[in-house]
């Protein structure tokens, strides 16, 4: 028996999770786990106004910009580090804290509260809303949580598994708590910030990129004091045309009338949302149709499938529609439009508008009027090639080229999108706007028309298949898979850049490289009134520029990767910069590149403060200590691997890959599961939920578990032989 050895094994790693590290410090009182020099004693007061950074994006804008400037261009080169709290676990980190009343409020995985000393980084609080963590099988991307929302010393948070909470922000009590999800029997979750809008507050869920494609996505809007549900709006129409509302009558009729061809699914509302109060609108980003590939002529007609893939405006008192705009009808790219929106007061051809801007995954820059929802201007921040322009009404005109219904095709951008989820900031100084951009392509295959290509080395599901467009694409010969490929010729871009972008002229003003090779997402990023923009980068480092140049001005290397936004707050006269650290959050930033953070220390998640004149070592987390890779003792018969391979690839790939990543590489066991019976144990009976590791009893047979364990333990033997050779090449 490995039970034992197991039961090790989980303890000590269990040890690093959310739920148990919580646990563990109300039991010793609570104490934080601050290190560092910050000095600040007794009431820390954060210098009203100016020195607080109130919501996830600092304002009711979401703008990501600080109007304090006692770090300057002139003095930068002084910023060290102030102190560090750790978080206990080893996922992605995306949320920007708050601070308020010298308290940071912010949240990490599955949507635990931390509530700290933002002078010291001394834990005052932390709430575990306990989730069900087997919803964490619903994952398309990570457990992560994109921040909190404060209004009147209360604070709310959802859950992973769908739950949102309102706190008590002096002790981090529940005040009250409502289930959002309509069926559980979805792949539903929720990942985003939820935002107060007068009297309710608002969330949306994720969900539209994993399973068949049922999910519908919505927002609910709860009231502020009971949670009860006050409105709740689809983003795509029900089934059955039977609706009396208007809005969803409208969107009914930009699907095909017949289900059985294509149900309405998708739009899942799973990042921004943002609220104007003087208009009373809140505004909803909404995802991807669901599945990807529909086809969007059906006799001759071509299907817009609203409310996907949309900018919607909907009324903060009865959650009706006011405006919309459908950046991608007909969506099958996966471009969804829930990029953060930023709104702005802007002065175009002599009039001051209230906009609302976007960096869509499209690759376009949207700004829009945020009272009526007139396009003003929509351009290309980034390389596309799905539109071939827009019409006068800012309808995109759709490029014949990247259909992918009957073969494979390159589309630009990929399907991770140009920008995405981490945040970009606009300058009220400069009138930049800051867009921390994935330059990426990918080919894209129908797997209806295509199903041979759900193989190796092509991320597959969901009835579409990518394949990234990088050195791999050159080295793999897939000819035998996806018959004759798209037109190689462009040279294959897969950068990261930060972009300085003129959102009146539409045009970028200035660009930084911050990453070239495998496709990770950029961080986020902040800007200052002092000419600065903070960025944190996957390699670890923070990065300060000129705001008007780009110039670099200051580079720390903090050794762990940062998707989210920086911030910054004053305290008693002393402006810190914080920002939380570790790596995770989508598909891709699953694995840990080379060169990556992640690759050479442990991904545990940090908050990071910084300060002039602080530390000039910034301490680092330990060494990634890589499992060593031992001989299987069987060998598996041929016909199990290729049938646990399919299997492995439609269940499990997802989240399981092969070298250093966020999920255990199989193929190099922490947990025991060389073993068939611990194996087992995990897929089937949920050996490993309470870390996110799902059952799968419902949908795979034991059988097919033993499969799949072949396929695994065959991929061991391949990858045991090719290290033999490298160590000992003689014994060939
Ligand atoms: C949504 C993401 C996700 C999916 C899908 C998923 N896993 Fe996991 N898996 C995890 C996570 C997270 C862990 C680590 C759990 C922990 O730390 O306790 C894990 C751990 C494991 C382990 C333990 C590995 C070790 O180091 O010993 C095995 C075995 C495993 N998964 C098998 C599978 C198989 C087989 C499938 C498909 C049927 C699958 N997983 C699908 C997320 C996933």
């Amino acid at each position: 028996m490995h039970a034992r050895r197991l039961a090790d094994r989980m303890t000590r790693i269990r040890r690093l999770r959310p739920l148990g590290w919580v646990a563990f410090l109300v039991a010793v009182g609570g104490c934080g786990q601050s290190t560092g020099q910050a000095a600040a004693h007794g009431t820390a007061a954060t210098d009203q106004g100016a020195g607080q950074w109130s919501t996830h994006g600092r304002d009711a804008g979401l703008t990501y910009f600080s109007p304090l400037s006692d770090i300057d261009t002139s003095n930068v080169h002084r910023l060290g580090f102030a102190w560090e709290y750790r978080l206990a676990t080893n996922r992605g980190l995306e949320a920007t804290p708050i601070v308020v009343n010298g308290v940071m409020y912010t949240s990490g995985p599955w949507g635990l509260v931390y509530a700290l000393n933002a002078a010291t980084g001394q834990e005052i609080w932390t709430f575990d809303p306990h989730n069900d963590t087997s919803r964490g099988r619903y994952a398309c991307c990570d457990f992560v949580n994109r921040g909190v929302e404060i209004f009147k010393g209360r604070v709310y948070v959802a859950s992973f598994d769908g739950r949102l909470f309102s706190l008590d922000g002096k002790t981090g009590r529940k005040i009250w708590e409502t289930d959002t999800i309509v069926d559980r029997r979805l792949p539903y979750t929720s990942t985003g910030a939820p935002q107060v809008a007068g009297d309710v507050v608002v969330i949306g869920n994720a969900g539209g990129d994993v399973g068949t494609g049922a999910v519908r996505g919505y927002v609910s809007a709860l009231d502020l004091e009971t949670g009860h549900l006050r409105w709740r709006f689809y983003t795509v129409p029900a089934c059955e045309a039977t609706s009396q509302d208007v809005d969803q009558q409208r969107a009914r009729e930009t699907w095909p009338a017949d289900c059985s061809l294509r149900a309405p699914g998708g739009g899942t509302v799973w990042d921004g949302l943002a609220y104007d109060e003087k208009l009373k609108l809140v505004y909803i980003g909404t995802g991807n149709a669901a599945p990807y590939y529909r086809r969007t002529k059906v006799k001759g007609r071509v299907y817009d499938d609203l409310y996907v893939s949309s900018i919607v405006a909907l009324k903060a008192s009865t959650g009706h529609v006011a405006w919309y705009y459908q950046t991608t009808p007909g969506d099958m790219w996966d471009y969804d439009a829930t990029a953060k929106m930023v709104l702005a007061d802007l002065t175009i051809h002599g009039r001051r508008r209230s906009v609302l801007m976007q960096a869509a995954k499209n690759g376009f820059f949207y700004v829009i009027d945020r009272r009526t929802g007139e396009v003003l201007s929509a351009k290309p921040y980034a390389e596309q090639n799905w539109a071939l322009g827009m019409d006068k009404k800012f309808r995109p005109i759709p490029s014949p080229a990247v259909d992918y219904g009957d073969s494979p095709k390159l589309v630009v951008p990929s399907t991770a999108g140009a920008h995405t989820s981490a945040p970009m900031s606009f300058d009220r100084i400069t009138g930049l706007v800051y867009i921390p951009v994935l330059e990426a392509q990918n080919i894209l295959v129908n797997l209806e028309t295509n199903p041979g290509a759900l193989v190796k080395h092509l991320d597959g599901g969901f009835a579409t298949a990518f394949v990234p467009f990088d050195d791999a694409y050159h080295k793999e010969d897939y000819t035998p898979i996806l018959g004759p490929l798209p037109d190689v010729s462009p040279r294959p871009i897969l950068r990261n850049v930060l972009r300085a972008w003129d959102p009146i002229a539409q045009r970028v003003v200035w660009e930084q490289e911050t990453w070239r090779g495998l496709a990770v997402f950029p961080g986020g990023v902040m800007s200052t009134a002092a000419n600065l923009v903070f960025q944190g980068n996957v390699d670890g480092r923070l990065t300060v520029l000129e705001a008007s140049t780009g110039r670099l001005l200051k580079s720390i290397d903090t050794g762990s990767a940062i998707i989210t936004a920086p911030m910054t707050y004053r305290i008693n006269g002393i402006q810190y910069v914080a920002v939380m650290a570790g790596w995770g959050g989508s598909m891709m930033s699953m694995t840990f590149p080379k060169g990556s953070a992640p690759y050479s220390y442990q991904n545990i998640g940090r908050i990071l403060a910084f300060r002039l004149d602080g530390s000039t070592e910034t301490p680092k987390p330990e060494p990634r200590i890589e499992s060593p890779i031992t001989q299987p003792e069987t060998v598996p018969p041929r016909d199990a691997v290729e049938r646990g391979q399919k299997l492995f690839i439609v269940n499990c790939g997802r989240c399981h890959g092969q070298g250093p990543a966020i999920n255990p590489d199989l193929t190099r066991p922490t947990f025991g599961s060389e073993h068939p019976q611990v194996f087992r144990s995990i897929v089937l009976n949920g050996a490993l939920v309470t870390g996110g590791m799902g059952r799968f009893d419902d949908t795979l047979s034991r059988a097919d578990v033993d499969d799949i364990y072949a396929y695994i333990t065959d991929v061991r033997w391949q990858q045991f032989k090719a290290e033999r050779l490298k160590t000992s090449p003689a014994q060939k």
